[in-house]
């Protein structure tokens, strides 16, 4: 029987150098969605799939991150002295969401070296990766289903969508077989921001991942690959390629996603988040309406 999977690893220490001058002295990973900081909604996501136990990887300049999920005493106070039971409520919650924990990366050395340095905290149990910067919108389902994956196979499963092709460059690239599950592939190779010629398909890795414990030995025998980085795909690839502790699945996304370490992807979240909300939603539908109308 494999163990399930109960811890979920945020990896927030990369220097957001697509977001300058917003993220010179402010994690990317604060900068809001409508009202909650993007970090937030990650959070969320672990939870609702079950996984209250997380551990951030953080770095200099992002004690922001660590702030938003502590108590805020003072505030609290105000808000109880104002009868204003709402905004209370929401401080709370962002409190008492999950069990966090926290680790420095010291030098951002890449995803994969981030996700070495929650091997302490993790052990020898199976664990979820999301990254800090990448938002599932609430409505679709993605995290449950990669864990439903992971306690069939038994294997790390990974997160694909789609891209076209001038975009492989941005994106780890999967070699995929199908499986009995139209959702579902088995991936035999994967590399890492491959030009759109020697890219091997069109589905790319976005930052949602399940793994197996097994995944740190090869990550620290892993040297430094595109960008100078120590790449989580690259290692992804080993497991993948020698069938090792189950090999890699994916997982094929077809819902939203928005990568607000960019900037496009960053405002089109916010335009849709704020346009399904109940309380903003219709008058800012309507002004948008008459803004696209007069542009
Ligand atoms: P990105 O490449 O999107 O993040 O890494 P970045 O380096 O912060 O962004 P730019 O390109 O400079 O704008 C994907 C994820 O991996 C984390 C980032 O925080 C992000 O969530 N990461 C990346 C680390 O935690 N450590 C690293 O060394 C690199």
């Amino acid at each position: 029987m494999g163990m399930p999977i109960s811890k979920a690893v945020i990896p927030a220490a990369g220097l957001g150098t697509r977001f300058l001058p917003a993220t010179k002295a402010m994690p990317k990973e604060m900068l809001p969605v409508v009202d909650k900081p993007a970090i937030q909604y990650v959070v969320e996501e672990a939870v609702n799939a079950g996984l209250h136990d997380v551990l951030m990887i953080t770095g200099r300049n992002k004690n922001a991150l660590e702030n938003h999920f502590d108590r805020a005493t003072e505030i609290e106070a105000q808000l109880e002295k104002k009868g204003d039971k709402r905004r209370l409520q929401e401080i709370l919650h962002s409190t008492n969401l999950a069990n966090m924990h926290y680790v420095r990366q010291l030098d951002p050395r890449g995803l994969g070296h981030a996700v070495l340095r929650s091997q302490m905290h993790v052990g020898q149990e199976p664990f979820a990766v999301l990254l800090g910067d990448d938002l599932i919108d609430p409505r679709d389902v993605l995290l449950e289903r990669m864990i439903e994956v992971h306690d069939q196979n038994f294997a790390s499963v990974v997160a694909l969508m789609e891209v076209e092709p001038n975009q492989t460059h941005l994106y780890g690239i999967a070699t995929v077989e199908a499986t009995d599950a139209p959702d579902v592939v088995r991936i035999t190779g994967l590399v890492e921001k491959p030009d759109p010629k020697d890219a091997p398909s069109r589905l790319a890795v976005i930052g949602r991942y399940v793994l197996q414990p097994d995944i740190f030995p090869i990550l620290e025998a892993t040297e430094p690959g595109s960008g100078g980085e120590i790449q989580l795909t690259d290692a992804l690839n080993s497991l993948a390629s020698s069938g090792v502790a189950g090999g890699v699945y994916g997982v094929v996304f077809t819902g939203r996603r928005y990568d607000t370490g960019d900037r496009l992807d960053y405002l089109k979240a916010i335009v849709q988040v704020a346009a399904s909300r109940d309380d903003l939603g219709p008058d800012f539908v309507a002004w948008l309406k008459t803004f696209t109308s007069s542009v």
